[in-house]
């Protein structure tokens, strides 16, 4: 199902609502969550609507779906910093229910087992958040990656690294790692969220629209979920057809 929206708050606006009717609906949720600039906004809406109308948040568990390699999770660039500062430090999730790849992790084969086996033991995740790479990556799961992938290291594709060394002082410092929920993982939550906003993420969006179940494009693989909404600005969703565009808002 695609949702679209006029603006990036209309799209943080459904998609924290759509977060707080999970929480409401099971307290104890297993939340999948992401990190990425677009993410930044949806954290801000639910946390202030959780501010207006406060929720229970004690019951739930986390798991975040990828980290950069190398980073300690006190580094500004860290996924697991930018979790704490834009959600986690807010909210009074219990701090053993929150779980972030280990991006220092050196014994990644067993860290990378028991991160998808944890998240299996505890029966899945109820929801998955999603954003979406300019290459159509999920997680940092990058073209070619197997569809029955786990929790793994993954080499950053050089598309990634050009995109995200935004967030480094030099692109040197962009970290060549990085650890993912595989897409496995991704694809056994029960209902999925992909968020994508921004003139950025058209022509990925219009690539998506368009493509078979590929392993060259990762997002494709999420096209044989059964309960997946996309959520969409009219910029990301510029390039897709009017019929679509018409029906989805
Ligand atoms: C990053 C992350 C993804 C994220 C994507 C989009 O590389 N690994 O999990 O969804 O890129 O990021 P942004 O929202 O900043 O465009």
């Amino acid at each position: 199902m695609y949702k679209i929206f006029e603006t990036v708050d209309d799209v943080s606006r459904y998609t924290a609502q759509r977060l707080i009717a999970k929480i409401t609906a099971a307290p104890a949720a297993k939340l999948g969550l992401a990190t990425g600039s677009t993410m930044k906004p949806v954290y801000a809406k639910l946390l202030e609507y959780i501010q207006q109308a406060p929720l229970d948040v004690s019951q739930l568990t986390t798991f975040n779906l990828d980290e950069y390699m190398g980073l300690a999770p006190q580094h500004p660039q860290s996924y697991n910093y930018f979790m704490y500062e834009h959600l986690f430090n807010h909210l009074n999730i219990p701090a053993d229910h929150i779980h972030l790849p280990d991006g220092l992790a050196t014994d990644t084969e067993s860290v990378c087992s028991a991160y998808s086996s944890i998240i299996q033991t505890l029966g899945g995740l109820d929801l998955q958040l999603l954003g979406i790479g300019s290459n159509g990556h999920i997680g940092f799961n990058e073209p070619q990656t197997s569809f029955a992938s786990r929790t793994h290291v993954v080499q950053l594709s050089e598309q990634t690294r050009i995109d995200n060394s935004r967030f480094f002082a030099e692109q040197s410092q962009m970290p060549t790692y990085a650890i993912t929920m595989g897409i496995q993982d991704i694809l056994d939550a029960k209902e999925i969220i992909l968020v994508a906003t921004g003139s950025n993420k058209s022509n990925i969006m219009a690539q998506f629209f368009n493509s078979e179940i590929d392993e060259q494009l990762p997002a494709s693989a999420l096209k044989q979920h059964k309960n997946l909404t996309i959520v969409l600005d009219r910029e990301a969703a510029a390039l897709l057809p009017e019929q679509t565009l018409k029906s989805a808002i």
